[in-house]
């Protein structure tokens, strides 16, 4: 149970920006109630600002995960509910309050940002509400609420097989240059800790600002460097302004290897960031041209409900995210009070467009397969193929180091 002073204050915020007194106290006093056959899932997602193309990637693939599966399961009716928090915390807190104290959903979900996920913890906790990381990658999310389940990633997952295959390569020495916040902290540290466990030597550490994303100096800092590799994590929305930036400024020109998560080469944006991306390795959880029946599926039908967009890795959280809530409801009989809900979904597994996946019933973080990538160009279109398997890697930071 919360404190006192904790319940006062969320009580005190409630009482600001969403109901009267009375409606909030009424609504902690118990779990949100399954008044009918309608189960309502809250999405919080930056619809605007420039994570726009995340929430866009995630509703689009909730929609269609619906589409495909019906509106009904296990006897409910599934109602989606999205809400633009535009990429600010303060937002994502409010519209998770409302969504828990107006709406009264079983569920909230989406988070594009890790800032954003953090800023709704507290308001699952409370609510006992469970909460589905679909988008946001730092690892320790999912220590700071109880009720958050992830169908996203981890950075520390996604970056440990990079840093081992560039030991593994041929290549010395690497600076890393990353997003100055959470998920950007966690590539950098797991990326030298696994490199220098493998031999490698980390010349350079260089971080640039999350917003308004100007890359030129700390890009000239590299080149000056003169290291084998640059290690490079942004998040979605930001790998073309990056990668023209690095061709602009001759890195690879000088021979150096840009290699990188798969945050950078990112299938929403790929196609625009022109010939020099060729031959660029990656790592990560999803590519569009995974070969599997149930992602050609997946691909398929997201290009065609999308006017031809093609879906990214955050397309493929969202579509699980939704997966796990249709499979936990499946086991609870329909039962979507918060608990059995949240109980359900810890241990689930499936195959899902990006190969198999589950819950860790321990610390509610996703298991997943780590791919090692090439980019290439097929019929004049770049993917990332996707040419070695890590399987089921699990986020090394929740286990005792
Ligand atoms: C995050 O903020 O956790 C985040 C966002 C986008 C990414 C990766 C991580 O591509």
């Amino acid at each position: 149970m919360p404190g006192n002073n904790q319940r006062r204050f969320l009580m005190k915020d409630l009482k600001k920006s969403v109901l009267g007194a009375a409606a909030a106290t009424f609504m902690f006093a118990a779990a949100p109630a399954v008044a009918d056959d309608t189960v309502k899932v809250g999405l919080i997602l930056p619809m605007t600002g420039a994570s726009a193309s995340t929430g866009r990637q995630i509703e689009a693939a909730a929609r269609l995960y619906i589409a495909e599966h019906g509106s009904k399961v296990a006897g409910k009716t599934i109602e989606l509910i999205i809400k633009d928090d535009a990429g600010v915390a303060d937002q994502s807190k409010r519209l998770a309050q409302e969504l828990v104290v107006n709406d009264k959903v079983s569920v909230l979900a989406g988070f594009g940002l890790t800032p954003l996920a953090l800023a709704v913890g507290p308001i699952a906790t409370q609510a006992k509400v469970p909460a589905i990381i679909m988008a946001a990658g730092t690892a320790m999310i999912v220590d700071t609420s109880p009720w958050f389940v992830r169908t996203s990633f981890t950075l520390p997952q996604n970056t440990i097989p990079m840093a081992e295959w560039a030991a593994k390569n041929g290549i010395k020495k690497v600076v890393t240059l990353v997003s100055d916040y959470g998920p950007g902290l966690d590539a950098e540290k797991w990326f030298k800790t696994k490199f220098e466990a493998s031999g490698g030597q980390i010349i350079d550490q260089l971080r640039s600002p999350l917003a308004n994303p100007d890359f030129a100096a700390f890009l000239q800092k590299a080149k000056d460097d003169k290291p084998d590799a640059l290690f490079l994590f942004v998040p979605s929305g930001q790998g073309a302004v990056l990668m023209k930036q690095v061709v602009e400024r001759g890195l690879v020109a000088d021979g150096i290897k840009i290699i990188g998560t798969g945050d950078v080469t990112d299938d929403d944006l790929i196609n625009g960031m022109g010939d020099a991306v060729v031959g660029m390795i990656t790592s990560h959880n999803y590519s569009a041209d995974h070969n599997s029946p149930e992602n050609k599926a997946f691909v398929a039908n997201f290009l065609k409900a999308n006017g031809n967009a093609r879906p990214n890795f955050m397309a493929v959280g969202g579509y699980d995210g939704m997966a796990l809530v249709y499979k936990a409801l499946e086991k609870t009989g329909g039962d979507a009070t918060g608990a059995k809900l949240l109980d359900a979904m810890k241990g689930l597994s499936w195959v899902s467009p990006r190969g198999p996946i589950s819950v860790d019933p321990e610390t509610r973080d996703i298991v997943q397969n780590v791919y090692i990538r090439k980019v290439e160009k097929k019929d004049g279109a770049l993917w990332n193929v996707e040419f070695d398997t890590l399987a089921n890697v699990k986020d090394p930071s929740h286990t005792p180091k």
